[in-house]
């Protein structure tokens, strides 16, 4: 291979350096194993930033970002930090990343594992072998949106002000990668907003639509209001293939979908921006948070962060098959029973997480010999 491909690995705080470091593993494995090697090199953002630094992402740690060929996040935030402003939260880690890279596509699939069919909270039958992708807006909406801010009226009493705003080109670009991963999938997408109540998603719902007819004649498009799209999910969560939605549905809609799967612990997401030509920019994170309430036990599940990885793969460098090789051993070891405490079943033995890591390495092992 050329030149090594540069990775800037960023923790951040609870669980996020515990399940990054068992992911350093399988990148140092893959530099041994495979034809793939990494320059990883690894900075601080969210809690962790503001306690050095001062800030919870500094220029300089934006510019790496912006430099490396793709970004793994781990998680950020903690009860310590949940009273500073909006300017100062951990959180404005990941929010200043999106925008500065300019992540306008966020993947989050939500996958049921056969081995854990049974962590799920529906029945058995709703779930097994769900597969679906939602593709949320990152870059705009509500999160972005301007007016925004906390006002004092004449009278002395308090206005809070966010703005939901969509323009063409925002709904296209997200629209694009949709049908895209949708034409290697089942070919349907389900674009989601509330057309019924709001002019932003009138125009989202007329944009899709137009681009379908212009671009996607081949990818069946169907369109449903946000509040029956979380209704749909818990009632048949398998009728979707491609889901495409705002910032703020998206958020809602993919928690929701994540806990379709049984565990928050096991889903990777990828942030994807520019065009797939120009090297597109990415940002690989798992979907659960930095959960401050097991930081610190060597508890936590690090297959999300691992399968993040695994779409790193995938979708920066095109590596399916080493993708797919993650993906083969964090399944099974999940097939083997091993199971950390956030997935803990009756006649599964617990592990933490090393031996969670320990056993993926195992297995990639087997599979590579
Ligand atoms: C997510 C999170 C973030 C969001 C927070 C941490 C800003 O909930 O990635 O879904 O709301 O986008
Ligand atoms: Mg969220």
């Amino acid at each position: 291979m050329a030149s090594n491909k540069r990775l800037l690995v960023l923790p951040g705080d609870g669980i996020g350096p515990e399940v990054m470091g068992e992911v350093r593993r399988v990148i140092d494995w893959m530099d041994r194993r495979r034809s793939v090697s990494f320059d990883v090199a690894e900075d601080l953002v969210g809690g962790a930033a503001i306690e050095a630094r001062g800030t919870p992402i500094t220029e300089a740690t934006v510019a790496r970002a912006m430099d490396a060929d793709a970004v793994l996040f781990g998680a950020v935030g903690g009860p310590q930090w949940d009273k500073l402003g909006f300017d100062m939260r951990p959180e404005l880690a990941i929010l200043t990343l999106r925008r500065e890279l300019g992540l306008f596509a966020n993947l989050r699939p939500a996958i049921v594992f056969d081995a854990l069919v049974s962590a799920s909270t529906l029945k058995p039958e709703v779930v097994q072998g769900l597969d679906l992708m939602i593709v949320r807006e990152s870059t705009g909406g509500i999160y972005f949106g301007e007016p925004r801010g906390i006002e004092t009226m004449p009278d002395g009493s308090r206005r809070g002000v966010n703005t939901e705003v969509y323009a063409t080109h925002e709904i296209e670009r997200v629209a694009r990668v949709a049908f895209e991963l949708a034409r290697k999938r089942q070919s349907r997408v389900c674009s989601v907003e509330k057309a019924n109540v709001m002019e932003s998603g009138l125009l989202w719902r007329q944009t899709v639509t137009a681009l379908q007819a212009r671009a996607y004649p081949d990818v069946a498009l169907s369109h449903m209001y946000a509040d029956n799209c979380a209704m749909q999910l818990v009632r048949n969560p398998r009728q979707f293939d491609v889901i495409v939605t705002t910032n703020l549905f998206g958020d809602l809609l993919s928690d929701l979908a994540s806990m379709l799967t049984g565990s928050l612990g096991m889903l990777p997401s990828a942030t994807l921006g520019g065009a797939e030509a120009e090297g597109r920019r990415a940002l690989y994170e798992p979907i659960h948070g930095s959960a401050p309430d097991i930081a610190g036990q060597g508890v936590a599940n690090p297959l999300a962060q691992m399968l993040s990885f695994a779409m790193l793969l995938r979708y920066s460098f095109g590596l399916e098959a080493d993708a797919a090789l993650i993906e083969r051993a964090c399944a099974d070891v999940l097939g083997a029973g091993l199971r950390t405490p956030d997935v803990m079943a009756p006649g599964c033995t617990r592990v933490g997480t090393t031996a969670m890591g320990d056993a993926v390495l195992r297995r990639l092992d087997e599979l590579a010999a």
